[in-house]
């Protein structure tokens, strides 16, 4: 679930896309998530941290070097979001923020936004811990 993106052609997602893009994509995804309904209330105020782990993760996660094994250890990222309450209506919107983040990033060509969508969509419903309350 975590292991790099294999690919064919075109070296991997993270060569494709670069670390300033990627970058780029982390903090407008962010701005995004502070802004939901849905996602503020279970997000510190402060997203420096998170932005800074989910930039790490993702690095490694598209074939780049391992930095959030290196700096924080094994992800286990559904064991570390259990103390959060995702339902699935919040990675719904988790997925309409980062949607919307990629839709915003213009360096990052749409098939290679498509490819990321795609294997974050397959993450995201691994993380859903909590039923729809209401
Ligand atoms: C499905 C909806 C999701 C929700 C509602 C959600 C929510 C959260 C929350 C509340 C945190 C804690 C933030 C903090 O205290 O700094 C967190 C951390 C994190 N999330 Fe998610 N998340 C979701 C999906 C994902 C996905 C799909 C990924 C990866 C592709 C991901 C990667 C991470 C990482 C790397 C962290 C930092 C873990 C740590 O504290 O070490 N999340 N998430």
């Amino acid at each position: 679930m975590t292991a790099p993106i294999a690919l064919t052609t075109g070296g991997t997602l993270y060569e494709r896309i670069g670390p300033e893009a990627l970058a780029a994509l982390v903090q407008t995804f962010y701005t995004h998530v502070a802004a939901d309904p849905e996602l503020a209330p279970i997000f510190p105020p402060d997203l420096t941290v998170t932005a800074e782990k989910q930039l790490a993760f993702l690095t490694g996660f598209m074939g780049g070097p391992p930095l959030f094994h290196q700096r924080y250890g094994n992800p286990m990222l559904r064991a570390r979001h259990l103390p959060h309450e995702v339902t699935p209506r919040r990675a719904q919107a988790w997925m309409a923020c980062m949607a919307a983040a990629l839709a915003a990033t213009p360096q990052i060509a749409p098939a290679d936004a498509q490819e990321l969508y795609t294997a974050l969509s397959r993450v995201a419903v691994h993380m859903v811990n909590t039923p729809d309350h209401r």
